[in-house]
């Protein structure tokens, strides 16, 4: 790496593209330019506050440590957002004091989700106080008549400078403030334009300090890019104590919201939301949401069960296999490691029989989301199998298990989990590796266990052979497709 001489492996950050490094960089490896990188802002400020560094240790101590017992204040007695979704995204709701960023690309509805949760705030006595520089008064009150719910009693600011917010904060003692946006938020003590890194900076540090010192817990709203690549609020995560995500996801009315840092609870947890007219409304089954578009009954589809933090979801996932018309075959994976694709083909090869040499394979997962588990192996094989069987996997079925080189099916994590979500959504049967069942599944769940991946396909769609090559079934099957060179592929069904 090439540190500079001298400087602590500590973090930086470019101020222009919010790119990291461990240890001090002259030029950004990011975005190349020079001269831009920074230590990073730690969670309590220091680095914005130079004024206040060098204080003399030889003078004494200003406090003796005291037993961890007996410090105060600030644990468990957390607030509800009303939202119960999102409390639990924070990981069991509101903490007094702590200063967390939403961040989301215009239009997602994080807006939306504020205005809701300031309004559940006031109806149960908390005080929730809503600024907004990105709208005006006006726009802000429209979207609070549209959500009814008690929204038109919440204080509103429209204010873009962070000193007069906080002055009006300290008058006003609330439980919780919101800033939509920080983007829009200005320190007139410092110059650089709102939005831009410096000012994002001075106005994050000084909303964080009145957060700690008044126990307000305040939400700060960041935009997003399409591409996810603002460099504002990649500089705010360093700052805040939780960072959550609020993205599209599965069809146009659905949200996803997670926590990607959260200094008080457990990252990666999801809540899914649905969009209506009025605002958003939790959807607490989500694995629905990602199945609730499944033809039942059609080959190529295969339902998974993946862990999204301590949640685990219901997917389905989907193959369309065919003849290589011309070339060599493509192999086309959305949401899935196309090398995992091309190991799980040869895995079925070689270990089940099935030849995909000449066949075109496309794979799918449903709802944009990635599959990174390798939990999903072997549903994905089965959803390819199926394909090429022209058989569908039955609509009961979730499959659950990686496959290893050998063709055998491994256990996966937190199985239980997995199986009681299954069988809350009313499937009947999962199929997984068979050293792995536990001595009490759900009721009405049938548990099959299954070896390898030969006898998975078998368990699922019976004997099947495929066979390719020259000349050979001219008995005319109508799966019998000719490929370029003339051969013919040809399946078998006993
Ligand atoms: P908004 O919260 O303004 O998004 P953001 O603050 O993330 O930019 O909401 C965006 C969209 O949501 C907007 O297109 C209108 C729509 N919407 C509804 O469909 N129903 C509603 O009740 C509200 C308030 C908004
Ligand atoms: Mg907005």
């Amino acid at each position: 790496m090439g540190m500079a001489k001298g400087k602590k492996k500590e973090k930086y950050f470019c101020t222009d593209c919010g790119h990291e490094t461990i240890g001090y960089m002259g030029k950004c490896p990011g975005c190349g330019a020079w001269n831009t990188m920074a230590p990073a802002p730690s969670a309590s400020g220091r680095t914005e506050r130079s004024g206040q560094k060098g204080r003399n240790w030889a003078s004494g101590p200003k406090a003796p440590p005291t037993p961890l017992e007996d410090v105060e204040g600030e644990q468990e007695d957390r607030l509800s957002t009303g939202i119960e979704e999102f409390d639990f995204v924070l990981g069991g709701g509101l903490v007094p004091g702590s200063f967390v960023l939403l961040g989301g690309a215009p239009g997602v509805g994080k807006s939306t989700i504020l205005t809701q949760v300031a309004a559940r705030l006031h109806a149960r006595g908390h005080s929730a106080i809503y600024v907004s520089g990105e709208e005006s008064a006006h726009q802000v009150k429209l979207r609070a008549e549209r959500l009814g719910d008690g929204a038109l009693k919440i204080p509103f600011l429209a204010e873009t400078d962070v000193g007069d917010v906080l002055s009006h904060a300290v008058e006003a003692t609330p439980d919780v403030l919101v800033i939509d946006s920080i983007q829009t938020l200005h320190d007139s003590s410092v110059d650089g334009v709102p939005g831009g890194v410096k000012q994002l900076r001075h106005t994050a540090a000084e909303l964080l300090r009145f957060a700690k010192e008044r126990g307000v817990a305040i939400f700060i709203i960041g935009h997003v890019t399409k591409k996810g690549s603002l460099a504002g609020p990649r500089i705010l995560e360093h700052m805040v104590d939780t960072v959550i995500y609020f993205e599209h996801a599965g069809n146009l009315d659905h949200r996803v919201m997670r926590a990607v840092k959260n200094r008080y609870g457990s990252e990666k947890e999801i809540g899914v939301f649905r969009m209506t007219a009025q605002g958003l409304e939790p959807v607490p089954n989500p694995s629905e949401v990602f199945l609730a578009d499944r033809d039942a009954g059609n080959p190529g589809s295969a339902v998974t069960a993946v862990m999204e933090g301590s949640r685990p979801l219901l997917v389905e996932t989907q193959g369309l296999v065919s003849v290589t018309a011309y070339g060599s075959p493509q192999r086309v994976a959305t949401g899935f490691s196309r090398k995992r694709l091309s190991i799980l083909l040869a895995v079925l090869e070689k270990r089940a029989g099935i030849p995909f040499g000449q066949l075109d394979v496309f794979l799918n997962v449903v709802g944009g989301l990635k599959l990174d588990e390798p939990s999903a192996d072997a549903a994905v094989a089965m959803a390819l199998v199926s394909s090429v069987a022209n058989r569908p996997v039955p609509t009961d079925a979730v499959i659950l298990g990686e496959l290893g080189l050998g063709g055998e099916l491994r256990r996966v994590s937190r199985l239980e989990d997995r199986l009681r979500e299954a069988a809350g959504l009313g499937f009947g049967r999962v199929y997984t590796a068979a050293r792995a069942i536990p001595d009490r599944t759900p009721d009405g769940l049938e548990v099959v266990g299954v070896a390898d991946v030969s006898r998975l396909v078998n368990e699922l769609f019976g004997n099947l052979k495929m066979n390719v090559g020259a000349g050979e079934g001219q008995g005319g099957r109508p799966e019998g497709k000719r490929t370029k060179n003339g051969n013919r592929v040809r399946l078998e069904l006993e």
